[in-house]
C-alpha cells in the first residue's frame, strides 16, 4: 500500500524536495509496472507542491511523444519532436525552464491558464524515453533548485524504475 505523501509547508524548497525524494524512493518499486510507478510519481509531486498545476510524462515511441501518466487537467495527447517546450527539450536532450510561456515561441498551450513550465528529458542508454513536464499557474515558478531535484528524480527513474 503506497504511503501517504505529506510534506510540511514550512519547509524550504530544498527540504521539501529532499523529503519528497526519500518518499519517492520508498514509494516506487522496480517490481511494479512502469505505468503504475510513473503515475504515483506524478501524484506525489502534485500533492507536494501547490505551485504545480499539471505534471506528467510524454513518452517517446520512436517517432512522437505520447501523453503518459499525469495529474491535472486533460492535456494534448501527441507532441511532435521539436514542437513546444516538450518537443524542444526532447530534441535538445536538455532540461528547459520557461519563466513565461508567452515568451517561448511555439509553446503548446494545453491549459490557457498555464504561465510557466519546466521540462526534463529522460534519456536511457543514450535513447530518449520521454519527458517529464511540470506546469504552473504562477509566472516564473521553477528555478535551478527545481531543475536540480527533478533531474535527480528522473535519474532515479531511469536507473531504477524504467
Ligand atoms: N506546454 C507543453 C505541452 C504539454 S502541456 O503543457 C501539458 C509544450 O509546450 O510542450
Amino acid at each position: 500500500m503506497p504511503e501517504t505523501i505529506s510534506v510540511n509547508n514550512e519547509l524550504s524548497l530544498d527540504e521539501k524536495y529532499q523529503l519528497l525524494g526519500k518518499q519517492i524512493h520508498s514509494l516506487l518499486n522496480s517490481e511494479e509496472n512502469i505505468i503504475s510507478n510513473l503515475a504515483n510519481f506524478t501524484a506525489a509531486l502534485k500533492q507536494t507542491f501547490d505551485k504545480i498545476s499539471w505534471v506528467g510524462f510524454y513518452m517517446f515511441d520512436g517517432k512522437k511523444l505520447y501523453l503518459g501518466p499525469f495529474q491535472g487537467k486533460v492535456a494534448c495527447t501527441v507532441i511532435e519532436p521539436g514542437r513546444g517546450v516538450c518537443g524542444t527539450a526532447a530534441d535538445m536532450k536538455q532540461s528547459i525552464i520557461v519563466e513565461d510561456v508567452t515568451k517561448f515561441e511555439g509553446h503548446i498551450a494545453c491549459d490557457i491558464d498555464s504561465k510557466s513550465e519546466i521540462v526534463i528529458p529522460l534519456i536511457k542508454d543514450n535513447e530518449l524515453f520521454g519527458v517529464l513536464d511540470v506546469d504552473s499557474y504562477t509566472l516564473n515558478a521553477f528555478s535551478e533548485i527545481d531543475k536540480k531535484y527533478l533531474e535527480d528524480y528522473c535519474s532515479f527513474l531511469i536507473s531504477e524504475i524504467i
